[in-house]
């Protein structure tokens, strides 16, 4: 067989699960990519909310260099210096106090879960079991996370489906009122619905499901796998809503292109996971502590968060600017550089056309469901590029509508 690599390789040899692109990315810089045949392409998808610094970011080249040449994995029986570090600059700049760290979004949610029915096992015993989570939530793939999540898309080909997880409305106070009670052992919500169509909570949806945790002893989970490390403009999205979870779960944009994923909780709940309730093998591991901890230090230094609200303007007046041209949008909305572009309903579950006629254009975007075009850009892309991207994006449009 031919080592020779094409795009019908993926349908010829990859359990289908996905349906990528017809082209296939070989480089990238900052916010442009390349592809096998040299096509550039302005990237608004940043990986999936990942590539927070863009890619290959010249330092954490150097960073993965320096930290190959020393030691990438040793196993949970040593810790290490750079997730150490990691774990004190995150307890520096959060509510937290404790730290677990494993590899991906799902893995942390699961883990969160999982500490939240222990302490309640523990302290209040056995009945206190049940998880409150909202429609069209996204929490992960593993079968804890996914059937908290809160599309039965995802979930129904795998019934029957771990039991005492209930789904309330999001956003809405009374559904979650009806549902909270001594019976409760967590809530696990996304401040900013992220993959259910950019939908960001209210701050008195937040404080409400506060208030109920606190009067039914139940945990807070603020799943901030999507809105995290900056995203919403603020480093968790928590601290713009004024709303400290119990549990906070982190991934994808913390290591920056590599994977990790972070749980962070009070020392209080955190005793409770003690020596063999819960690992992971490369859960921690000093490759990646190395990243997270470089990609925190440059958000910082390089005064990233200060540039999302800009970037964020830039792009709506685009998306505007687009929308009085064609009128394909209803409603553009969204946190920060994690925005939603609502099609309205001429258009309806036609996302992800646009999606693909974007790519033939020269632009990289993402869809979060049938209706919404989604652009979750690294947080340094520059001017140039997003005004670059956004002309392509246009034209993209009017092809779109052009064609229909
Ligand atoms: C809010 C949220 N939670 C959890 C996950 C799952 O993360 P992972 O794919 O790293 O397991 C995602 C991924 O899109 C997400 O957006």
């Amino acid at each position: 067989m031919s080592l020779k690599i094409s795009r019908q390789d993926f349908d010829r040899f990859m359990i289908p699960v996905y349906n990528p692109a017809k082209f296939i990315p070989t480089h990238a810089k900052g916010s442009i990519v390349w592809d096998q045949d040299g096509q550039d392409y302005i990237d608004f998808t940043g990986g999936i909310a990942v590539n927070v610094l863009g890619h290959a970011h010249p330092i954490l080249q150097q960073t993965i260099q320096e930290q190959t040449s020393k030691l990438w994995h040793i196993g949970n029986s040593y810790t290490n210096e750079p997730i150490l570090r990691l774990a004190k600059q995150l307890i520096n700049a959060t509510f937290a106090d404790k730290v677990f760290f494993c590899n991906s979004g799902a893995e942390a949610n699961e883990t969160a879960m999982k500490l939240a029915r222990k302490v309640a096992l523990d302290v209040f015993g056995k009945d206190k079991s049940n998880i409150l989570s909202f429609n069209n939530a996204f929490h992960g793939r593993t079968f804890f996370t996914m059937t908290a999540g809160g599309k039965s898309d995802y979930s129904k080909h795998f019934e029957p489906l771990p039991k005492e997880i209930q789904h309330g409305s999001f956003n809405d106070m009374q559904s979650a009122v009806q549902l909270i009670n001594k019976n409760t052992c967590a809530v696990i919500v996304e401040p900013v619905q992220g993959e259910g169509g950019v939908i960001p909570a209210k701050v008195a949806f937040l404080k409400k499901l506060r208030e109920l945790c606190d009067k039914y002893d139940a945990l807070l989970i603020f799943d901030e796998i999507q809105s995290g490390v900056g995203r919403t403009g603020s480093l968790y999205a928590y601290m713009y809503y004024g709303v400290i979870p119990d549990i906070l779960t982190t991934a994808k944009a913390l290591g920056g292109g590599f994977p990790i994923g972070a749980v962070l909780t009070k020392e209080k709940l955190a005793i409770v996971m003690t020596v063999g309730t819960h690992g992971s093998t490369y859960g921690g591991n000093p490759l990646a502590g190395a990243l997270g901890s470089k990609v925190l230090e440059l958000i910082k230094k390089d005064k990233i968060i200060e540039g999302v609200a800009e970037r964020h303007v830039w792009i709506v007046e685009h998306l505007k600017k687009i929308n009085k041209d064609f009128n394909i949008f209803k409603e553009i909305r969204g946190l920060g550089l994690l925005i939603g572009a609502v099609l309205n309903e001429d258009f309806k579950n036609q996302a992800n056309n646009i999606n693909i006629l974007a790519s033939e254009f020269g632009v990289m975007v993402l869809v979060a469901g049938p209706n919404v075009v989604r652009f979750t850009p690294a947080l340094n892309i520059s001017k140039k590029e997003i005004e670059l991207g956004m002309q392509r994006f246009a034209k993209a449009c009017a092809s779109f509508i052009q064609n229909r």
